[in-house]
């Protein structure tokens, strides 16, 4: 079998027996190899949005950004599944071009094999629909295309680099545009738990919850309504023992 890689990249197996990749250039994992690649994406992003939102009709999802795909994919895999009749669309920024045309040739679990359609298509054109599925690339900064939405998406998936490594998408105003390109009930997924990520959310509005279960290490949602079923994480309290962590902003990244 020949293992992905680019000049940026190298395929790693995840301990779920998944393949993510290494990125060279992050110096970080695509995936957390402990919980491997198809796990995070389910139990950190799709099973809990999914749970939450399972009133609605539509989904319009958020996934910031591509990557390898696994949230997307996953996402598809999880509503045929269970809630083929609602209407799902979304929306994913990417800014690496190269590594969207070459996930044609990504290992991906076998649980995708029903999706090889799906995954040619969006390396190839970044667009694929047919009647219950709209999903569309956008390949640039995530930081402008979040700003062409108001008011608009069911579920965020936030799944950057880590805030170490790619902080420009983990600042309280990065967050600030989120909310205004999210709908006033929706959820947002996160598999970051640090305090910074949770203050800057909260800042704009946002209660936090803690994700937590067997098959994964805890991992964070955020929305401006109340969530049923989760724990509330006491920011107050949180802020009164730490009370020099501040969230990351655009002005100390230099960001105009
Ligand atoms: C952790 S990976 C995303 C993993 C992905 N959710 C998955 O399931 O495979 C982060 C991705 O963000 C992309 N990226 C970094 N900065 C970006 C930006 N400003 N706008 C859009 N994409 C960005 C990187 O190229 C990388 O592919």
């Amino acid at each position: 079998m020949t293992l992905f890689n680019t000049a940026k990249h190298k395929a790693v197996e995840s301990e779920d027996g998944s393949y993510t990749a290494y990125s060279k250039e992050y110096n970080e994992h695509y995936h957390s190899t402990k919980d491997g690649a198809l796990s995070e994406s389910l139990y950190k992003h799709v099973v809990p949005a999914f749970k939450l939102t399972q009133d609605k009709d539509s989904l319009a999802i958020l996934d910031i950004c591509y990557g390898l795909g696994f949230n997307t994919l996953a996402t598809i895999l999880y509503y045929k599944e269970h809630t083929p009749k609602k209407k799902l669309s979304i929306y994913s920024p990417e800014l690496d071009a190269e590594l969207i045309y070459s996930l044609k040739d990504f290992i991906y679990p076998k649980e995708f094999e029903g999706l090889r359609e799906i995954i040619e298509t969006l390396s190839r054109e970044q667009k694929y629909e047919d009647e219950q599925l709209c999903i569309e690339l956008f390949l640039g900064n995530a930081r402008e295309y979040i700003k062409e939405f108001e008011n608009h998406f069911d579920i965020v998936y936030q799944d950057a680099f880590s805030p170490s490594s790619n902080p420009v998408l983990w600042t309280k105003e990065y967050f600030g545009d989120i909310k205004k390109a999210m709908k006033e009930d929706a959820v947002l997924t996160t598999y970051s738990t640090a305090l910074k990520t949770r203050l800057a959310l909260y800042e704009n509005d946002f209660l936090i919850y803690i994700n937590e279960g067997e098959q994964f290490r805890n991992a964070t949602l955020a929305s401006r309504k109340e969530l049923e079923g989760y724990k509330r994480v006491d920011i107050e309290h949180k802020i009164s023992c730490n009370p020099d962590v501040k969230p990351l902003s655009d002005a100390e990244l230099g960001v105009n």
